[in-house]
């Protein structure tokens, strides 16, 4: 059904593809042919590894930078993958940012910065980009959501509002750009081990042998699972599935402690 090199000739900008999913992105999309423009905003070495790796697979690479909370410097970001490429086929919204506290003690500087970095960017990113697609007829956009979108996790409130956003501004631009030969999707992946963990307020281990464990599939979700879903959603095979969220969690999702209850409940005295 797919060539190997089914992303041959297209170029794909991922953001946050310095580490952790973003880069299981990047290295996907070029093993799918794709040519990459490496996204970060600090972790300059980290995302130059990457590149490096991209390249070993005769792909193009190059790494850009910027915070992506700030307009000015989110142009310039876009200016350079242009000035490279001459041009962006795929668009890959995978950076995100957010402090992890309770939605009581979140103010509007947290709320703007999750707001902005994770959500605001993509529709910035995607206006400037789609032209080029257009006068193509052939884009693709994905974007990285979380469960933490449709479901309450523990102090993800500011970071899970900017996933909902994630979700409907998905599927408002997929029908508005449908139309042009732009297809635009989410993949929503389950826990992944990546750096953001440690930054949640959890004992990392625990909650990832907790989910390894009750995980229908028995094992955690990659990087490269995402990635792998994602090159898929940028396939003309693909082509037919536009403005959905696609879980990529092993199917951790679908588990409910509403059975245990019962249970508990028909034991009760
Ligand atoms: N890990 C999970 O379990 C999980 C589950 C579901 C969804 N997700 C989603 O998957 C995506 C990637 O998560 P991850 O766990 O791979 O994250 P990560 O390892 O923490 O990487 C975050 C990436 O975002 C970039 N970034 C951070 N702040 C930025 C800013 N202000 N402007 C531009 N870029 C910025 C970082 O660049 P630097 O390296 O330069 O700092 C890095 O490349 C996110 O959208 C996240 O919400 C993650």
């Amino acid at each position: 059904m797919f060539a190997k090199d089914f992303l041959k000739g297209k170029v794909a900008l991922v953001t946050g593809a310095s580490r952790g999913i973003g880069r299981g992105i990047a290295l996907a999309l070029a093993e799918s042919g794709a040519d990459v423009a490496v996204h970060y905003a600090r972790k300059s070495s980290m995302a130059n590894e990457v590149v490096k790796e991209i390249e070993t697979t005769g792909r193009r690479a190059v790494a850009v930078k910027a915070n992506l909370a700030e307009h000015e410097k989110t142009e310039s970001m876009l200016d350079e993958v242009e000035k490279v490429f001459g041009g962006c086929d795929i668009f890959i919204a995978n950076a995100a940012s957010g402090g992890f506290r309770p939605m009581m003690e979140t103010n509007d500087k947290h709320w703007d910065w999750a707001m902005d970095v994770n959500a605001r960017s993509i529709l910035h990113c995607v206006q400037r980009l789609a032209p080029h697609m257009q006068r193509q007829r052939w884009g693709r956009v994905v974007t990285v959501s979380s469960l933490g979108a449709v479901r309450t996790v523990p102090n993800y409130g500011a970071v899970g509002l900017s996933k909902s956003v994630i979700e409907s501004l998905t599927r408002y631009l997929a029908v508005e750009l449908a139309p042009k030969g732009i297809i635009v999707n989410a993949v929503s992946p389950g826990l992944v081990e990546t750096d953001a963990l440690s930054f949640m307020d959890m004992d990392v281990k625990s909650a990832l042998d907790f989910v390894r464990g009750r995980n229908p599939t028995r094992r955690l979700v990659t990087p490269r699972d995402v990635g792998q879903v994602a090159a898929f959603l940028c396939s003309d095979a693909a082509e037919m599935i536009v403005g959905q969220t696609i879980y990529v969690d092993g199917g951790f999702s679908l588990l409910t402690d509403y059975f245990p209850q019962l249970e508990r409940m028909e034991n009760a005295p």
